[in-house]
């Protein structure tokens, strides 16, 4: 039986930041948050967050994640006395604690499982994650016998210069015998350079505490500024960019691509320089992406083409090519085969299967049909000061260049729109629409001059 807290009540100072420290981002996700999906894999019986600075902003960010449990603390007056509030919510559990640092966030679930099955196996009091870092400024440092059994945990600031010598550093990472640490809990002093209660003093107050390596130090990395912000995103970036390739996945120029790792990628496709993934965003095989797009929580099919262009929560689907400087954002609905092109905004908007706007056109709010062709600089007016109001296009209709289509209007199938029209009423199918003014030529016309 597991449960889980994660220290999330210290406002990070050295972010210098007025936002929590934990509220930062990484790569779209919160710090809190992907050390709590990462807690989340073990299935504990309880997830707790301890929050405090800025508690209410913490506890919100986290709403869309269920059976969240939030205690208090309400001063931070150090690790070991934000797990003191958790005795009162604790009481009378007889399973393990795992507390994790709420600034750790590239932190692999299977390293939890690592540390939880030597945990159980050796019957520790405590395990804890330790890592050997090249440059272990900052951090705790552990000593061990040769069996790995710890006997003392020294905070950088505590420590002697001698002591410094240690590389050994702890991880904040500790999976507890719950009532053995609710025993000593109450115990704790804050005698230290920082005048705080050290969760590092309970482990020098039981036995047996032991330490477990992490393989790859990188995983344990805190983040507490934003130089340690900005490695860990490299490091997140390396790993997800290293799983792409070696699935399929061309990325020309890696290190001008960034792609969250909630993207979900398919074999065969091209991603192009400067080019950015994000969010809630899977492309399908055969793709080509960029170079210099931007695509955000977007579905796009398989063999899409999308050069210098931005793509946000739409979808695109097989075939259909966009760009160059094309903006695809709200809701927006590609069937295949489709052509967007050059400078053309499309909001709100579905295109039935090959239908083309190839140049200098913005439709909001517009459905349109199969095989339309919109003509360069088509727009609608979708938008009358005070209401959004839709257009709707049949099937094979086409659109003279520089139409404007005065919402809500509907226009039938096989229309055509002559170049230049305003259209304000409806067209029934099959039929020809001129809404311009008709030209006039006055021949023999000269300007007048003043010698006249
Ligand atoms: C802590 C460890 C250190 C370890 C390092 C690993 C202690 C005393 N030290 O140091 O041994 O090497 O993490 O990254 O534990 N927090 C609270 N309430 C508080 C204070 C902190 O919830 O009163 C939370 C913070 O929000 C943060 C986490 O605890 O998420 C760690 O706090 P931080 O101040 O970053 O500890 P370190 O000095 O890094
Ligand atoms: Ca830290």
């Amino acid at each position: 039986m597991v449960a889980v807290a994660i220290l999330a009540a210290g406002r990070g100072t050295r972010m210098k930041s007025e936002l929590p420290k934990v509220l930062h981002s990484l790569g779209g996700r919160s710090l809190i948050e992907r050390i709590l999906q990462t807690a989340l894999e073990i299935e504990p019986i309880r997830q707790i967050v301890i929050v405090g600075y800025q508690g209410k902003q913490v506890e919100a960010a986290l709403q869309h994640i269920p059976n969240v449990e939030f205690v208090e603390q309400t001063q931070q007056l150090g690790t070991g006395h934000a797990v003191q509030q958790l005795l009162p919510h604790l009481e009378g559990f007889q399973g393990d604690l795992l507390v994790l640092n709420g600034d750790v966030p590239l932190l692999r679930p299977q390293t939890l499982k690592v540390l939880m099955e030597s945990h159980k196996k050796h019957q520790n009091a405590v395990s804890l994650l330790t890592a050997h870092l090249p440059n272990p400024k900052g951090y705790g440092r552990v000593f061990c016998n040769d069996r790995n059994i710890i006997q003392q945990i020294v905070e950088d600031r505590d420590c002697s210069a001698a002591q410094k010598q240690n590389h050994r550093i702890n991880a904040g990472i500790y999976c507890f015998n719950w009532p053995q640490l609710a025993k000593v809990l109450p115990q704790l002093q804050a005698n230290n350079d920082q005048k705080e209660y050290y969760l590092t003093d309970a482990c020098n107050l039981m036995q047996p505490v032991m330490a477990v390596d992490v393989e790859d130090y990188q995983e344990i990395l805190g983040i507490n500024d934003r130089k340690q912000l900005a490695t860990a995103y490299d490091i997140l970036q390396g790993r997800v960019k290293e799983r792409w390739m070696a699935a399929g996945v061309t990325l020309i120029d890696p290190n001008s691509i960034t792609i969250d790792d909630t993207v979900q990628l398919s074999t065969d496709i091209i991603i192009e320089p400067q080019t950015h993934l994000r969010g809630n965003t899977a492309i399908g095989s055969g793709s080509r992406i960029g170079p210099g797009s931007l695509i955000e929580n977007s579905q796009i099919g398989e063999n899409v083409t999308v050069v210098y262009s931005v793509i946000t929560d739409s979808t695109v689907q097989a075939e259909t090519k966009i760009g160059p400087y094309s903006h695809l954002r709200g809701n927006v609905n590609a069937g295949k085969n489709c052509r967007i092109g050059n400078f053309v905004e499309l909001k709100n908007t579905t295109l039935g299967d090959r239908t083309n706007v190839a140049h200098l056109s913005y439709l909001g709010d517009a459905t349109l049909g199969e095989r339309v062709n919109i003509g360069a600089g088509t727009i609608t007016a979708n938008y009358d000061g005070v209401k959004k109001h839709q257009t709707k296009i049949g099937d094979r209709t086409k659109t003279g260049s520089n139409s404007v289509l005065v919402a809500p209007v509907k226009l039938g199938s096989d229309v055509t729109v002559a170049a230049g029209s305003t259209v304000t009423e409806d067209v029934p199918d099959d039929s020809l629409v001129i809404a311009r003014s008709p030209q006039v030529v006055k021949p023999g016309w000269r300007l007048k001059t003043s010698e006249d």
